[in-house]
């Protein structure tokens, strides 16, 4: 079988049910989990009904490019969100329907990598979202971390990147609103890196799936795209970003997402896709249409998110080195002991489960950046989250 399948290392949550599986929690406790990413707010009904109306539309075959109807519903939201020029961000050749961002970040690098180029390089922020490293080991890359740390606001720093890593460059993975310390690129950085990838000739893949998780309504995360209107860069060249109705409708399940930019790139991935066969079923893209035309559940789901920060910071405030992020829903603490112990310890005496640091992250330069950390996903209800929170602060104050 093919050997670099032996390169893959197993998923966070592996680790993490062996790390729980080693201790005995209270049995009179309720179970918290704020380990997994996954939304937990009610999905909107209208989509949900829009599904179930075009069910009958399952006795056709679904194209790879997707219904005319999704990919204008997706450029016009596109355009309006991030303020892009007036017919640059067109529905037929700038716009790909994915089933999720997960199988489209994947596939991509596969369609990316030129295997025929020296020693190919993915550069991936880190910690990181494990499908970037999965992607490059098994498109024949080699992974090269750059660390996120509070002392560069969690934001890689690319200036520092030696030009000879640049030059072995093919695809730069980022994350803005970054899983999972929910840091967000500022235009400028965006644009730094347009400029590098220019000059070292590489594709910019801007994973943006929690860009609609925000807290200030007037001052929405830039994306990708964005920056590269801002330059008047209305072919979006290299530019490739990747969006998903999980986080900002709560329909993980749907499957749905879309990859959009650079038309020349997206071109040749339709291409790939077609082979993949991983076609949307029409039933869900009709969903789609219905979730990307509405912006009243999304605000409301802000708000959700909003109000479960504000009650789980005020509890935590004094207890943990935590801070409000910029976005997501992610809260990403200093561990005042070793991120593991934290959540084995934590586990063992609250039955609140959280995500040590380091499964999120590789060690580089003699450095694990998530060792002394844990990740906090604030998906379950309020009363929850604020229950999680007291008993995190128990904790904290018995070590
Ligand atoms: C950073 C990041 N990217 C992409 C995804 C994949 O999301 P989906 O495949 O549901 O669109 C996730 C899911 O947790 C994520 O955290």
């Amino acid at each position: 079988m093919n050997p670099d399948l032996n390169l893959l290392h197993p998923y966070p949550f592996e680790k993490l049910a062996a790390l729980k599986a080693a201790v005995t929690p209270p049995a009179e406790l309720k179970d918290i989990m704020l380990s997994i990413g996954e939304p937990k707010h009610e999905p909107p009904r209208f989509v949900l009904d829009t599904l179930v109306k075009n069910l009958s539309k399952l006795s056709n075959y679904p194209t790879t490019k997707g219904i005319p109807e999704l990919r204008e519903a997706i450029a016009t939201w596109a355009t309006n969100r991030f303020k892009l020029a007036a017919n640059t961000f067109t529905a037929d050749k700038h716009v790909l329907p994915v089933n999720g961002t997960r199988e489209a970040l994947f596939a991509f690098a596969q369609a990316i990598v030129d295997r025929t180029e020296p020693n190919p390089l993915i550069v991936s922020p880190n910690p990181f979202y494990q499908i970037y490293e999965g992607a490059a080991l098994l498109s024949g890359a080699e992974p090269y971390f750059l660390h996120c740390t509070p002392q560069n606001n969690f934001i890689p720093d690319f200036a520092a990147v030696p030009a000879k890593i640049w030059e072995r460059t093919q695809l730069l993975f980022i994350c803005s609103p970054g899983n999972p310390t929910g840091a967000v690129m500022s235009s400028g950085q965006l644009k730094e890196l347009i400029a590098l990838a220019d000059k070292y000739d590489f594709v910019i893949a801007s994973d943006e799936c929690y860009s609609e998780l925000y807290f200030d309504e007037q001052n929405p995360p830039v994306g990708l795209l964005q920056a590269c209107a801002e330059l008047g860069r209305n072919d979006f060249a290299r530019c490739v970003v990747f969006h998903s109705l999980s986080k900002r409708s709560n329909l993980p399940g749907l499957r749905s997402g879309f990859v959009g930019g650079d038309a020349k790139i997206l071109e040749k991935f339709l291409l790939y896709r077609t082979y993949h066969g991983c076609a949307m079923p029409v039933p869900t893209q009709l969903a789609s249409v219905a979730a990307w035309q509405d912006e009243t559940h999304v605000i409301e789901n802000r708000k959700a998110y909003a109000e479960k920060f504000d009650a789980v910071l005020k509890i935590l405030d004094g207890v943990l080195d935590v801070t409000k992020p910029d976005a997501s829903f992610y809260l990403w603490p200093k561990t005042p002991i070793n991120g593991e112990a934290f959540a084995q310890k934590l586990f063992e005496t609250q039955k609140v489960t959280v995500l040590p640091g380091s499964y999120l992250a590789r060690e580089a330069n003699g450095f694990n950046p998530g060792e002394n950390y844990v990740r906090l996903a604030l998906v379950a209800p309020l009363e929850e989250c604020i229950d999680a929170a007291e008993r995190i602060k128990n904790f904290v104050q018995s070590l």
